[in-house]
């Protein structure tokens, strides 16, 4: 995937561009709740990545517009948070804990296995667009090593062999 998304008013790859009018006027009701209220930006945030699993450039300037708060702010905070993304990403984010209980109990070749089950670099995007992997501390659920979570579910006690059928609850 390339850099950060700068809106050209023109499509980037062919699709409609990730900042049209209608992407950016659902991006301004979703923010319109936390208007001229700074403290609320890690949740206004949230609200707009949940509209298409990632912050395009454009969309960070109607959130700073918005909550009346400078865009270097709104910029360092989506930087600084490995929750939120300026790049594209899939309709489905898998999670992958790379933390040593999960090491310890096999996460290197759960996670091997799934980057080959979807074609795809750690950090990827497959390219039907339908998952990105990517990295994360410990899930919080280790009695269940080795585990990922994709979107908001969790899977733990994974072998390779688990993958195939997880993934194909997934449109
Ligand atoms: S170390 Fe993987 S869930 Fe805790």
């Amino acid at each position: 995937m390339g850099g950060v998304h700068v809106c050209s008013g023109k499509p980037a790859s062919g699709d409609s561009c990730a900042c049209d009018d209608v992407f950016l006027a659902a991006v301004e009701k979703a923010v319109l709740p936390y208007r001229g209220r700074p403290e609320d930006l890690v949740l206004a945030l949230h609200d707009v990545q949940a509209l298409r699993n990632y912050l395009p450039r454009e969309a960070l300037r109607v959130v700073a517009r918005v909550l009346e708060i400078p865009e270097s702010r709104v910029f360092g905070v989506v930087t600084f948070y490995s929750m939120f993304s300026d790049k594209p990403r899939g309709r489905h984010i898998v999670r992958v804990c790379e933390s040593a209980p999960c090491c310890v109990m096999g996460a290197r070749e759960v996670i091997d296995a799934l980057l080959g089950e979807l074609g795809v670099d750690m950090g990827g995007t497959t390219q039907d667009g339908r998952f990105t992997v990517e990295t994360t501390s410990c899930l919080g659920v280790c009695g269940v090593a080795p585990a990922l979570m994709i979107d908001d579910a969790v899977y733990g006690n994974l072998v390779p062999g688990d993958l195939p059928a997880i993934l194909r609850r997934y449109e």
